[in-house]
């Protein structure tokens, strides 16, 4: 399928709904790049655990955040995140930093530090960019906004066999973790997570990935065609 203009395709949702694999998939089928904002969030939070950087700090985490330079490579399923040069594209999906994250996404001045890059990574178009507020606070004009969600339990399962396991205890360890952070980023003041008025919202509970990709992709056709 192929678009005349680059459009901008926000991805919304919470861990587990199948953003990263949904937006790499359709990113691949426009010829778009796809870029996981979480990313930048998670190669922040490890920096600041490996400097002891206070996760409460959001003043601190602003000037670390400043300080550092975190580039999002493309590639065919999810990114390669370079930290300061450093390939830390493993290591930030370690549960200690995806702990962190949540708490370090949490201050109004990290995320407009990083609102701003995410903001000048996307902002010509052909892109697909994934996280929480991409439809609301990155891009509130995006071309196509759309929100993932999917039935808690549900979320677990998925990260649990993406981690590459399958037990009940780790599925209940995941869980507890996917509760965690879907209440902070839920609740908390900047930029929570909320759909965008006018994103179109898609329970992937019951549906297999093919069905997703080819429902979003409908949607961003009957866009492109409205022009
Ligand atoms: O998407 P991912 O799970 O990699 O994101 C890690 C964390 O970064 C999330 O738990 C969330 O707190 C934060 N995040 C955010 N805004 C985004 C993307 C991620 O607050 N746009």
């Amino acid at each position: 399928m192929s678009t005349s203009r680059k459009l901008i395709i926000a991805i919304d949702g919470p861990a587990g709904s199948g953003k990263s694999t949904i937006a790499a998939r359709l990113a691949k089928k426009l010829g778009y790049i796809n870029l996981e904002s979480g990313a930048m969030y998670r190669a922040l939070a490890l920096k600041a655990m490996e400097r002891q950087v206070p996760l409460d700090d959001g003043e601190a985490l602003r000037k670390l955040a400043e300080n550092t330079v975190i580039e999002l490579e493309p590639r065919g399923e999810g990114n390669r995140v370079l930290l300061d040069g450093r390939d830390v594209s493993q290591r930030i999906r370690e549960v200690d930093v995806t702990a962190a994250s949540s708490r370090v996404s949490t201050h109004p001045p990290v995320r407009r530090v990083m609102v701003a890059r995410q903001r000048e990574l996307g902002k010509d178009g052909g892109v697909v960019m994934e996280g929480r507020d991409i439809g609301t606070a990155v891009f509130p004009n995006a071309d196509v906004k759309i929100f993932l969600d999917a039935d808690a339990n549900v979320r677990a399962a998925r990260r649990t066999l993406q981690d590459g396991s399958g037990s009940h205890e780790d599925r209940r360890q995941v869980l507890a973790e996917l509760a965690a952070r879907d209440e902070r980023d839920r609740t908390r003041f900047a930029s929570p997570l909320i759909p965008a008025p006018d994103a179109v919202i898609v329970d992937t509970t019951h549906k297999s990935i093919d069905e997703v990709v080819a429902g979003v992709e409908g949607v961003v056709k009957a866009v492109a065609s409205g022009w």
